[in-house]
């Protein structure tokens, strides 16, 4: 395992190789992904301005917090009262509010393990930050371990009182640096999407349409262009899909090309999918390519929108999630 700390901006970059060529370049500010690469070879998209990058309202690989998604006209009802959120996309909060935690600086540590490390990030985030309740101690930790290819992202929060939280991690695959992401194969074990107002505020689940059943996998762009997905919202894959529910058949996500491979496991039930619909046009990204339509599609791990009782974090008590991504070389 080798370890690479560079400093911009006041931000830590670490980057992380295990011996079997997995490399995470991981970030303090929003306890985020920069970068993942394999045996040398991009599988993520981000701004490649590491200023930009920080601010960017695209949260390219980023800690999302304290609830991922959008809660319409930033009110927040729990447990017989309503919270007003900060509202940062209109009159809506999304993923936490201006100063969600895509925003925020952790504090960083490094911990060796018998078979590979932990960086570990910390945020203490006060009663009614950005409107939401409860004080929350969150430690956001990536474990890589030495010999194989795969890292875990485990969740573990505590709060001074019932709180809902939906933390993700809002990192973007393009498998191998291709110019989009539309001819590689998606799977996904889910039969049911959320479906969204206008203002894509999510309205509840339904048997998901044609262009977004990925149950038998098929190319991102095969339905991209499907009148269902061209709202002046989307124009392309901006769902989240609930997992069936029985989780045995682990993975419940695949995106794979010619060459590499790349499973999801989690805890949690739904996943978001972004197709980076509304792309910085022209802004050269971590994998050498210029941003466009579809550079890169967002997977996100979530809690369905809205379901806060599932959110639900019990003082002293704790609540702990994970996300695991596999990587693999095709005729390995
Ligand atoms: C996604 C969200 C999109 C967009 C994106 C950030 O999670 O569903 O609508 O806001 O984040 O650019």
């Amino acid at each position: 395992m080798t370890i690479e700390s560079v400093e911009s901006s006041g931000v830590t970059f670490l980057k992380v190789t295990n011996s079997v060529g997995l490399a995470l370049t991981l970030s303090d500010f929003g306890a985020g992904i920069y970068e993942i690469r394999y045996l040398g070879v991009p599988m993520t998209i981000a701004q490649k301005d590491k200023a930009e990058w920080l601010h960017s309202d695209a949260y390219f690989g980023k800690t999302v917090g304290r609830i991922a998604g959008r809660i319409k006209e930033g009110k927040l009802d729990y447990l017989g009262k309503t919270y007003s959120l900060s509202v940062n996309e209109g009159v809506n909060t999304l993923h936490g509010g201006v100063e969600g935690f895509s925003f925020k600086m952790f504090k960083m540590d490094v911990v060796h393990l018998g078979d590979g490390i932990a960086v570990d990030y910390y945020l203490v985030s006060k009663a009614l930050e950005m409107g939401f309740p409860g004080e929350v101690d969150l430690r956001v930790r990536y474990l890589i371990k030495e010999n194989e290819p795969v890292f875990r992202i485990v969740y573990d929060a505590k709060s001074s009182e019932q709180t809902p939280l939906n933390f993700t991690s809002h990192t973007y695959f393009n498998l191998g640096g291709e110019d989009t992401v539309e001819r590689q194969i998606l799977y996904i074990d889910a039969n049911e999407t959320e479906t969204y107002d206008s203002a894509m505020i999510p309205l509840g689940f339904a048997p998901a349409p044609k262009c977004l059943d990925f149950t038998t996998p098929k190319a991102v762009g095969k339905d991209i262009n499907d009148p269902y997905l061209q709202n002046a919202r989307t124009l392309g894959y901006d769902h989240c899909f609930a997992f069936r529910s029985n989780k045995s058949s682990f993975p419940v996500l695949t995106l794979e090309n010619g060459s590499f491979k790349l499973s999801l496991r989690t805890s949690l039930p739904a996943v978001q999918i972004y197709s980076d619909n509304y792309p910085r046009m022209g802004a050269l990204l971590t994998n050498g390519q210029k941003e466009k339509q579809h550079s890169g599609l967002a997977i996100e791990p979530v809690y369905k929108p809205n379901d806060f009782h599932a959110m639900t974090c019990m003082p002293y008590e704790g609540k702990r999630n994970f996300i695991e991504y596999t990587f693999s070389k095709k005729g390995e």
